[in-house]
Protein backbone atom coordinates (compact mmCIF):
# COMPACT_ATOMS: atom_id res chain seq x y z
CA UNK A 1 0.00 0.00 0.00
CA UNK A 2 1.55 3.45 -0.80
CA UNK A 3 0.69 6.80 0.22
CA UNK A 4 3.18 8.84 -1.09
CA UNK A 5 2.01 13.24 -1.53
CA UNK A 6 0.15 14.21 -4.38
CA UNK A 7 3.27 16.40 -5.27
CA UNK A 8 6.19 14.57 -5.64
CA UNK A 9 8.65 15.60 -2.09
CA UNK A 10 11.54 18.08 -2.95
CA UNK A 11 14.47 17.97 -0.36
CA UNK A 12 16.23 21.64 -0.21
CA UNK A 13 19.57 21.92 1.72
CA UNK A 14 19.64 23.70 4.87
CA UNK A 15 22.56 24.73 7.07
CA UNK A 16 25.04 21.93 7.98
CA UNK A 17 23.97 19.29 5.02
CA UNK A 18 20.72 18.83 6.09
CA UNK A 19 17.64 18.46 3.64
CA UNK A 20 14.26 19.89 4.72
CA UNK A 21 10.74 19.56 2.62
CA UNK A 22 10.89 22.31 0.26
CA UNK A 23 7.50 24.53 1.96
CA UNK A 24 9.50 24.43 5.29
CA UNK A 25 12.37 26.16 3.66
CA UNK A 26 11.55 29.64 4.31
CA UNK A 27 10.91 28.78 8.65
CA UNK A 28 14.17 27.49 10.55
CA UNK A 29 13.76 24.16 11.03
CA UNK A 30 12.25 22.61 14.35
CA UNK A 31 14.81 20.16 15.18
CA UNK A 32 18.71 20.02 14.56
CA UNK A 33 21.07 17.92 15.22
CA UNK A 34 25.00 18.62 14.94
CA UNK A 35 27.63 16.02 15.24
CA UNK A 36 25.49 14.14 17.95
CA UNK A 37 27.10 11.61 19.59
CA UNK A 38 27.09 9.16 22.82
CA UNK A 39 29.70 6.89 24.52
CA UNK A 40 27.96 3.76 26.66
CA UNK A 41 31.96 2.15 27.73
CA UNK A 42 33.95 2.02 24.92
CA UNK A 43 30.84 1.34 22.29
CA UNK A 44 29.76 4.45 20.40
CA UNK A 45 25.91 3.77 20.44
CA UNK A 46 25.75 7.47 18.08
CA UNK A 47 28.36 8.79 15.70
CA UNK A 48 28.56 12.32 14.29
CA UNK A 49 24.47 12.38 13.58
CA UNK A 50 23.48 15.18 12.01
CA UNK A 51 19.78 15.56 11.00
CA UNK A 52 17.49 18.90 10.63
CA UNK A 53 13.55 18.66 10.33
CA UNK A 54 11.05 20.84 9.06
CA UNK A 55 8.44 22.45 11.03
CA UNK A 56 5.71 20.04 9.29
CA UNK A 57 7.66 17.28 7.23
CA UNK A 58 6.90 13.44 8.28
CA UNK A 59 10.45 12.03 8.76
CA UNK A 60 11.57 8.85 9.43
CA UNK A 61 14.79 7.05 11.41
CA UNK A 62 15.43 3.67 9.91
CA UNK A 63 18.15 0.53 10.61
CA UNK A 64 18.82 -2.72 12.05
CA UNK A 65 18.03 -3.79 15.17
CA UNK A 66 20.35 -2.22 17.99
CA UNK A 67 21.16 0.78 15.31
CA UNK A 68 20.80 3.37 17.66
CA UNK A 69 17.63 4.64 16.88
CA UNK A 70 16.05 4.64 20.23
CA UNK A 71 19.06 6.27 21.82
CA UNK A 72 18.53 8.83 19.34
CA UNK A 73 15.21 9.63 20.57
CA UNK A 74 16.75 8.97 24.12
CA UNK A 75 19.14 11.63 23.25
CA UNK A 76 16.40 14.19 21.88
CA UNK A 77 14.67 14.03 25.23
CA UNK A 78 17.65 14.08 27.53
CA UNK A 79 16.77 10.30 29.06
CA UNK A 80 20.77 10.45 28.21
CA UNK A 81 22.84 13.21 28.08
CA UNK A 82 25.23 13.77 25.07
CA UNK A 83 28.88 13.18 24.96
CA UNK A 84 29.15 14.90 21.63
CA UNK A 85 27.15 17.30 19.63
CA UNK A 86 24.62 20.01 19.48
CA UNK A 87 20.47 19.63 19.66
CA UNK A 88 18.77 23.12 18.44
CA UNK A 89 14.95 22.78 19.41
CA UNK A 90 13.36 25.87 17.26
CA UNK A 91 16.66 27.19 17.48
CA UNK A 92 17.36 26.97 20.85
CA UNK A 93 20.14 24.60 22.33
CA UNK A 94 19.30 21.83 24.73
CA UNK A 95 22.49 21.18 26.19
CA UNK A 96 21.60 22.56 30.13
CA UNK A 97 17.84 20.88 29.38
CA UNK A 98 16.16 18.12 30.98
CA UNK A 99 13.75 15.97 30.19
CA UNK A 100 10.83 17.92 31.29
CA UNK A 101 12.28 21.40 30.19
CA UNK A 102 12.54 19.86 26.73
CA UNK A 103 8.82 18.57 26.62
CA UNK A 104 8.02 22.24 27.25
CA UNK A 105 10.16 23.56 24.54
CA UNK A 106 8.49 21.30 22.25
CA UNK A 107 9.51 17.63 22.51
CA UNK A 108 7.02 14.94 22.96
CA UNK A 109 7.33 10.66 22.68
CA UNK A 110 6.33 7.44 22.59
CA UNK A 111 8.16 4.68 23.73
CA UNK A 112 9.35 1.79 22.25
CA UNK A 113 7.90 -0.38 24.94
CA UNK A 114 4.16 1.27 25.85
CA UNK A 115 4.85 3.14 29.28
CA UNK A 116 1.14 4.17 30.58
CA UNK A 117 -0.30 4.28 33.95
CA UNK A 118 -2.44 0.98 33.42
CA UNK A 119 -4.55 1.64 36.41
CA UNK A 120 -5.33 4.91 35.73
CA UNK A 121 -8.31 5.52 33.33
CA UNK A 122 -7.84 6.38 29.23
CA UNK A 123 -8.79 9.81 30.43
CA UNK A 124 -6.56 10.27 33.46
CA UNK A 125 -3.53 9.29 31.34
CA UNK A 126 -4.45 12.01 28.92
CA UNK A 127 -4.90 14.44 31.53
CA UNK A 128 -1.55 13.58 32.54
CA UNK A 129 0.08 15.05 29.51
CA UNK A 130 -1.85 18.09 29.77
CA UNK A 131 -0.70 18.57 33.30
CA UNK A 132 1.86 21.29 32.32
CA UNK A 133 -0.60 23.13 30.86
CA UNK A 134 -3.40 23.11 33.33
CA UNK A 135 -3.33 26.94 35.65
CA UNK A 136 -4.01 26.10 39.14
CA UNK A 137 -1.91 25.64 42.35
CA UNK A 138 -1.73 22.93 44.71
CA UNK A 139 -4.59 24.70 47.56
CA UNK A 140 -6.67 25.26 44.67
CA UNK A 141 -6.80 21.29 43.80
CA UNK A 142 -7.30 20.70 47.97
CA UNK A 143 -9.45 23.17 48.81
CA UNK A 144 -11.05 22.31 45.80
CA UNK A 145 -11.95 25.69 44.83
CA UNK A 146 -13.63 27.50 41.40
CA UNK A 147 -10.44 27.85 39.48
CA UNK A 148 -9.63 23.87 40.15
CA UNK A 149 -13.08 23.51 38.89
CA UNK A 150 -12.57 25.35 35.89
CA UNK A 151 -9.45 24.05 35.27
CA UNK A 152 -11.02 20.46 35.52
CA UNK A 153 -13.47 21.24 33.15
CA UNK A 154 -11.33 22.71 30.30
CA UNK A 155 -9.09 19.74 31.02
CA UNK A 156 -11.90 17.63 30.67
CA UNK A 157 -12.98 18.65 27.35
CA UNK A 158 -9.23 18.46 26.08
CA UNK A 159 -8.96 15.38 26.89
CA UNK A 160 -12.15 14.24 24.96
CA UNK A 161 -10.99 16.43 21.79
CA UNK A 162 -7.69 14.67 21.87
CA UNK A 163 -9.24 11.61 22.00
CA UNK A 164 -11.47 12.11 19.16
CA UNK A 165 -8.61 11.85 16.96
CA UNK A 166 -8.67 8.30 17.15
CA UNK A 167 -12.02 7.73 17.72
CA UNK A 168 -11.21 6.43 21.12
CA UNK A 169 -13.80 9.14 23.08
CA UNK A 170 -15.85 6.41 24.46
CA UNK A 171 -13.04 4.42 25.73
CA UNK A 172 -12.05 7.55 28.62
CA UNK A 173 -13.56 6.07 31.52
CA UNK A 174 -11.73 2.88 30.87
CA UNK A 175 -8.50 1.17 32.69
CA UNK A 176 -5.61 2.31 30.33
CA UNK A 177 -4.42 -1.25 31.06
CA UNK A 178 -7.43 -2.98 30.16
CA UNK A 179 -7.41 -1.97 26.14
CA UNK A 180 -6.27 -3.76 23.36
CA UNK A 181 -2.21 -3.66 22.19
CA UNK A 182 -3.29 -1.33 19.61
CA UNK A 183 -5.30 1.27 21.56
CA UNK A 184 -2.97 1.72 24.15
CA UNK A 185 -0.19 2.42 20.88
CA UNK A 186 -2.83 4.79 20.05
CA UNK A 187 -3.50 5.93 23.70
CA UNK A 188 0.54 6.42 23.84
CA UNK A 189 -0.02 9.02 21.33
CA UNK A 190 -2.81 10.73 22.39
CA UNK A 191 -0.72 11.48 25.93
CA UNK A 192 2.13 12.80 23.89
CA UNK A 193 -0.07 15.23 21.57
CA UNK A 194 -1.45 16.68 25.17
CA UNK A 195 2.13 17.89 25.86
CA UNK A 196 1.72 20.22 23.15
CA UNK A 197 4.39 19.20 21.41
CA UNK A 198 6.24 21.33 17.99
CA UNK A 199 7.82 17.76 17.10
CA UNK A 200 6.25 14.24 18.01
CA UNK A 201 8.62 11.44 18.53
CA UNK A 202 7.27 8.11 17.67
CA UNK A 203 9.32 5.04 18.70
CA UNK A 204 8.02 2.23 16.28
CA UNK A 205 4.20 3.10 16.42
CA UNK A 206 2.77 0.40 14.52
CA UNK A 207 4.48 -2.81 16.59
CA UNK A 208 2.17 -4.94 17.24
CA UNK A 209 -0.59 -3.52 15.17
CA UNK A 210 -2.04 -5.69 12.55
CA UNK A 211 -2.25 -4.30 8.88
CA UNK A 212 -5.70 -2.52 9.01
CA UNK A 213 -4.96 -1.12 12.35
CA UNK A 214 -1.01 -0.38 10.58
CA UNK A 215 -3.23 1.21 7.48
CA UNK A 216 -5.61 3.55 9.80
CA UNK A 217 -2.08 4.39 11.95
CA UNK A 218 -0.30 5.63 8.60
CA UNK A 219 -3.45 7.95 7.88
CA UNK A 220 -3.92 9.17 11.42
CA UNK A 221 -0.42 9.82 12.12
CA UNK A 222 -0.87 12.21 8.42
CA UNK A 223 -4.02 13.66 9.88
CA UNK A 224 -2.12 14.57 12.85
CA UNK A 225 0.16 16.52 11.50
CA UNK A 226 -1.97 18.32 9.21
CA UNK A 227 -4.08 19.28 12.18
CA UNK A 228 -1.97 20.21 14.50
CA UNK A 229 1.08 21.41 12.09
CA UNK A 230 3.88 20.08 13.66
CA UNK A 231 6.80 17.66 12.94
CA UNK A 232 6.83 13.78 13.05
CA UNK A 233 9.60 12.07 13.39
CA UNK A 234 8.97 8.20 13.70
CA UNK A 235 11.44 4.99 13.66
CA UNK A 236 9.62 1.62 12.51
CA UNK A 237 10.06 -0.72 11.15
CA UNK A 238 6.93 -1.39 8.45
CA UNK A 239 8.36 -0.41 5.11
CA UNK A 240 5.02 0.53 4.25
CA UNK A 241 4.17 2.99 6.67
CA UNK A 242 7.58 4.25 6.20
CA UNK A 243 7.91 4.61 2.62
CA UNK A 244 4.21 5.79 2.59
CA UNK A 245 3.78 8.55 4.59
CA UNK A 246 8.05 9.93 5.25
CA UNK A 247 8.87 12.70 3.28
CA UNK A 248 12.88 12.13 4.31
CA UNK A 249 14.37 9.21 6.17
CA UNK A 250 17.76 8.65 7.20
CA UNK A 251 18.96 4.88 7.88
CA UNK A 252 20.92 4.54 10.88
CA UNK A 253 23.45 1.63 10.61
CA UNK A 254 25.74 1.16 13.69
CA UNK A 255 24.86 4.09 15.08
CA UNK A 256 25.73 5.93 12.09
CA UNK A 257 23.51 7.61 9.39
CA UNK A 258 24.53 5.82 6.23
CA UNK A 259 21.95 7.47 3.80
CA UNK A 260 19.52 10.50 4.09
CA UNK A 261 16.86 11.23 1.37
CA UNK A 262 13.54 10.45 -0.06
CA UNK A 263 11.55 7.45 -0.04
CA UNK A 264 12.76 6.58 -3.38
CA UNK A 265 16.42 7.71 -3.15
CA UNK A 266 16.56 5.43 -0.10
CA UNK A 267 14.55 2.43 -1.68
CA UNK A 268 16.72 2.22 -4.40
CA UNK A 269 19.95 3.34 -2.37
CA UNK A 270 22.81 -0.02 -2.59
CA UNK A 271 24.18 0.80 0.52
CA UNK A 272 20.94 0.71 2.42
CA UNK A 273 19.51 -2.35 0.94
CA UNK A 274 22.78 -4.09 1.59
CA UNK A 275 22.90 -2.90 5.47
CA UNK A 276 19.23 -3.02 6.42
CA UNK A 277 16.38 -3.14 3.14
CA UNK A 278 18.06 -7.04 1.95
CA UNK A 279 18.55 -8.61 4.73
CA UNK A 280 15.45 -7.55 5.84
CA UNK A 281 14.10 -9.43 2.48
CA UNK A 282 15.57 -12.50 3.40
CA UNK A 283 14.52 -13.03 6.63
N1 LIG B 1 21.93 2.37 28.59
C1 LIG B 1 22.70 1.66 27.76
N2 LIG B 1 23.87 1.13 28.18
C2 LIG B 1 24.67 0.43 27.35
N3 LIG B 1 24.37 0.17 26.06
C3 LIG B 1 23.21 0.67 25.59
C4 LIG B 1 22.30 1.44 26.40
N4 LIG B 1 21.24 1.79 25.63
C5 LIG B 1 21.45 1.28 24.41
N5 LIG B 1 22.62 0.60 24.38
C6 LIG B 1 23.21 -0.07 23.22
O1 LIG B 1 23.20 0.85 22.13
C7 LIG B 1 22.94 0.17 20.92
C8 LIG B 1 21.75 0.78 20.23
O2 LIG B 1 20.54 0.41 20.90
P1 LIG B 1 19.12 1.01 20.51
O3 LIG B 1 18.14 0.51 21.50
O4 LIG B 1 19.23 2.47 20.33
O5 LIG B 1 18.87 0.32 19.09
P2 LIG B 1 17.62 0.42 18.11
O6 LIG B 1 18.13 0.88 16.80
O7 LIG B 1 16.53 1.20 18.73
O8 LIG B 1 17.20 -1.13 17.95
P3 LIG B 1 15.74 -1.83 17.82
O9 LIG B 1 15.33 -1.71 16.37
O10 LIG B 1 16.01 -3.25 18.20
O11 LIG B 1 14.81 -1.16 18.78
C9 LIG B 1 22.75 -1.30 21.26
O12 LIG B 1 23.99 -1.96 21.06
C10 LIG B 1 22.38 -1.25 22.72
O13 LIG B 1 22.74 -2.44 23.37
MG1 LIG C 1 14.65 0.74 19.41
Amino acid sequence: MSRTPKEPVKLVPVPSTNKIPERDIDKSPILECRHLGIDFGGLAAVKDFNMAIGRTEIAGLIGPNGAGKTTVFNLLTKVYQPTRGTILVDGVDTHNMNTVQVNKAGIARTFQNIRLFSNLSVEDNVKLGLHNHINYNMWSGILRLPRYWNAERLAHERAMELLSIFDMGYLAKYKAGSLPYGDQRKLEIVRALATNPSLLLLDEPAAGMNPSETAELMDNIVKIRDTFGIAILLIEHDMNLVMGICEGIAVLNFGQIIAKGTPDEIKNDPVVIEAYLGKRKEA
